[in-house]
């Protein structure tokens, strides 16, 4: 069966394309390469040692999606292409709710015309409001978004439910994702953010490679063991994998379904500086600044329901994700411009 990878180019597409093809599907990737590198997918073929077809293009674009289901027998769809700056939804909201909106929007609308109604969404743990007990299961409370980009996580969870409501015909599963972090084993595969990074660990791994001189850490005087921010970090191939088990589970079943892609465990900064530091053998500077609006103190899933329908449970620990990222990174100092 061939899947299309919306974002395959992408940070999770392309550990998803990987995994994909290791389990025998085909992938088709759409990209628009607004967040990528193209050599990311030349990277896959080689870790597979299997050929991939790439459309370079914008979701948004009614007509290339026509073609891309009438030139491939497309049996599932992974939606991943998206815009993810919390930062830049802030101040570009139109830009986030255009473009994650609408690829939304017109990709649905062509796969109702060609009947092809199998959908699996990278929704966020951003969704769950800041007010819920830990740990968060999947009907825990969502809405009161602090930030654009969250808001269309949101709306678009509401619009595939709706779609999957309205026609029995739909298969939609939400996957809601923790922190993703870590790169493939073989270094050729990681997060290259463009720019100064907004997130924890690539932040971390370019301090460790001496392009940024110390980490930031936003806050300590939360209500955690130490003081900083907790969440739940998971391996990017884990991850993937979690991808791979939904593929299986659409083709099976109908409705809309929502599961957390989590570990269940929750970490603190110091708890990744000091685990970065220990298993990498880094050193790794870093000074305590003030909190970071929109920042909660703790956020960890329970996986459970992944692990008893989806069958899916994360693999790598703490250890595997601190080695891998630096592996990555000390390999394509300069990501995949290296
Ligand atoms: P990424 O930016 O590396 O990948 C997204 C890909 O989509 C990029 O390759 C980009 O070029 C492409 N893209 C964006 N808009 C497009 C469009 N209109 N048409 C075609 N291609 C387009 O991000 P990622 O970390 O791999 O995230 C993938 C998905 O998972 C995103 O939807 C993101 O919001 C979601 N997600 C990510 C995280 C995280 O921490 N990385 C957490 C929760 C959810
Ligand atoms: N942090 C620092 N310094 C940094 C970067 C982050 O101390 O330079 C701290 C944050 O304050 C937080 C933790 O590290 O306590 C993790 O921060 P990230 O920015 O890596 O991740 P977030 O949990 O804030 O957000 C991520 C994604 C969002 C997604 C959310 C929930 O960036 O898109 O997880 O899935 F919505």
């Amino acid at each position: 069966m061939n899947v299309l990878v919306t974002g395959g180019a992408g940070y999770i597409g392309s550990h998803t394309c990987v995994e994909l093809l290791n389990e025998g599907y085909g992938v088709v990737v759409i990209d628009n390469l607004c967040n990528a590198n193209p050599k990311s997918l030349d990277r896959v073929r080689q870790i597979t040692g299997k050929d991939l077809k790439f459309y370079e293009g914008d979701v948004r674009d009614e007509d290339l999606l026509r073609r891309i289901f009438a030139e491939n027998e497309i049996g599932c769809v992974i939606h991943f292409a998206g815009l993810k700056a919390v930062g830049e939804s802030v101040a570009i909201p139109w830009k986030y709710y255009d473009n994650n909106l609408n690829s939304t929007l017109v990709l649905t609308k062509v796969m109702g015309e060609v009947g092809m109604k199998d959908i699996i969404f990278s929704s966020s743990a951003t969704v769950y409001t800041a007010d819920n007990e830990m740990p968060l299961r999947e009907d825990s409370r969502t809405g009161n978004c602090t930030n654009p980009y969250g808001w269309t996580k949101y709306m678009t969870e509401q619009i595939l439910s709706g779609i999957s409501y309205a026609d029995k015909d739909w298969g939609v599963v939400l996957l809601r994702y923790f922190n993703p972090i870590g790169a493939h084993e073989s270094g050729l595969i990681g997060e290259d953010p463009r720019g100064i990074p907004n997130n924890l660990m690539p932040y971390i791994t370019q301090v460790a490679i001496g392009r940024r001189e110390k980490l930031s850490v936003y806050g300590n005087d939360y209500d955690t063991h130490d003081g900083t921010g907790v969440r739940d970090y998971i391996h990017v191939v884990d991850l993937a994998k979690g991808h791979v088990a939904a593929v299986r589970y659409v083709a099976a079943h109908k409705g809309c379904e929502v599961f957390n892609l989590g570990t269940g465990v929750g970490y603190s900064v110091l708890d990744m500086v000091e685990a970065f530091r220990t298993v990498n053998n880094v050193a790794l500077p870093y000074q305590i600044v003030d909190r970071r609006p929109g920042d909660i103190a703790t956020c960890y899933a329970d996986p459970a329901k992944s692990r008893q329908v989806l069958g899916w449970t994360a693999e790598h620990d703490l250890k595997d994700m601190c080695r891998d990222s630096w592996n990555w990174q000390s390999k394509n100092p300069m990501g995949y411009d290296s």
